[in-house]
């Protein structure tokens, strides 16, 4: 890891968010700014997302250097993410740290989000390190790694429709329940009771072998079309509004069994002890606590607190300080992608 200290932007999706790390572990500054004007639409708006960035981004960085008690200009290196994300709030990260690096004539790096998420545990827990599994779930990613080192990543399996976030918004739509969905249906689930409406575990049968296709893979749209039949039966019936505290308990069960039973193949085929969540599902206490249960007293499950779970910039300056510390650099070419691949799979 580097020494710097780093200031980084993350602009990926809804959030602004600015931190300051120096050296491998002290966050001196962070601030995270959330846009709550997509609720009312039931999900982010790009083009109202990418506006709200430019609007606030001074602001954010400002506020941050304030925290730290730095200027610009005691910044080593600047760091960005580059992508994957909505690419007009991609750009306003991306294009607000070309221009600052290259007028002070700094070196800057893009990182890529989902990299980014990998590393947020290691920032409260020094014990968070390789080789381990990863369960990164997210609103737009659901991926299930080997991380052999940093930077040798091994893609296990990955949602093959929905993303994990995503499917939680969408069932807390279909429920009216408002964005984001994830937080509500956990705090329904909690009185709720799963027993009443038994939704099968999607992308687990018997007789699965590693070899199978579906071994690791995760899937989330079926489900999640299973919930809105059973709305349709319930709204025809007239008991929807008794019922939704048990079909959001019903719904987050099978989520989280699935992602434990996929998490605990990995964790037996790669012999691994150690497991490390990230993204913002991984703010699911639910979906921790049964992954701890799952992996019992021998091993150790890393789960980011709720702020480092869902998007935030310190994640991106520790990605950023490995990655500046290995000597890599981005040039003025960098340019931010909405595909951007992950680093390092192989
Ligand atoms: O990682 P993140 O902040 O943004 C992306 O990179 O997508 O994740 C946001 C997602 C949303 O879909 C939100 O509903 C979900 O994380 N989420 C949760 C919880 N808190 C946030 N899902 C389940 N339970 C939660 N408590
Ligand atoms: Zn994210």
């Amino acid at each position: 890891m580097s020494d710097l200290t780093i200031l980084a932007v993350e602009t990926s999706c809804d959030d602004t968010s600015a931190a300051v790390l120096n050296g491998a572990h002290d966050v001196v500054g962070h601030v995270i700014a959330t846009q709550d004007m997509h609720a009312e639409f039931g999900g982010v708006v790009p083009e109202v997302a990418s506006r709200a960035q430019l609007r606030v981004i001074d602001t954010v960085v400002g506020q941050t250097l304030e925290q730290a008690g730095l200027s610009l200009d005691d910044i080593d290196a600047f760091a960005v993410t580059a992508g994957p994300g909505l690419i007009g709030s991609l750009l306003v990260g991306v294009n607000w740290v070309k221009a600052v690096a290259y007028a002070l004539g700094r070196p800057f790096i893009g990182v890529h989000h989902m990299e980014a998420h990998l590393f947020a545990s290691v920032l409260e827990d020094e014990r968070a390190q390789p080789p381990f599994v990863a369960l990164l779930v997210s609103g737009g990613h659901t991926l299930l790694l080997h991380v052999r080192d940093w930077g040798r990543y091994r893609l296990l399996g990955q949602t093959r429709d929905d993303a994990a976030g995503e499917a939680f918004d969408k069932v807390a739509r279909l429920l009216g329940l408002g964005y984001p969905g994830g937080p509500a249906i956990e705090r329904l689930a909690r009185e709720g009771d799963a027993a009443r409406h038994p939704f099968p575990v999607p992308m687990v049968r018997t007789g699965q072998i590693e070899e199978s296709d579906d071994y690791y893979d995760m899937s989330f749209s079926g489900l999640k079309t299973a919930v809105l039949m059973r709305v349709r039966e319930l709204e025809k019936e007239g008991g929807l509004d008794r019922e939704v505290s048990h079909l959001s308990a019903a719904f987050q069960r099978a989520v989280v069994e699935q992602l434990a039973e996929k998490t605990m193949r990995a964790v037996r085929s790669t012999g691994c002890q150690r497991v490390v969540l990230g993204g913002g599902v991984a703010r699911n206490k639910a979906l921790a606590e049964r992954i701890k249960g799952r992996v019992g007293r021998t091993g150790l499950v890393f789960v980011p607190s709720p702020r480092l779970a869902t998007d935030n910039a310190a994640m991106v300056a520790r990605a950023a300080s490995f990655r500046l510390g290995r000597g890599e650099r981005s040039g003025l070419a960098l340019n931010a992608r909405a595909d951007l691949p992950m680093p390092g799979v192989v």
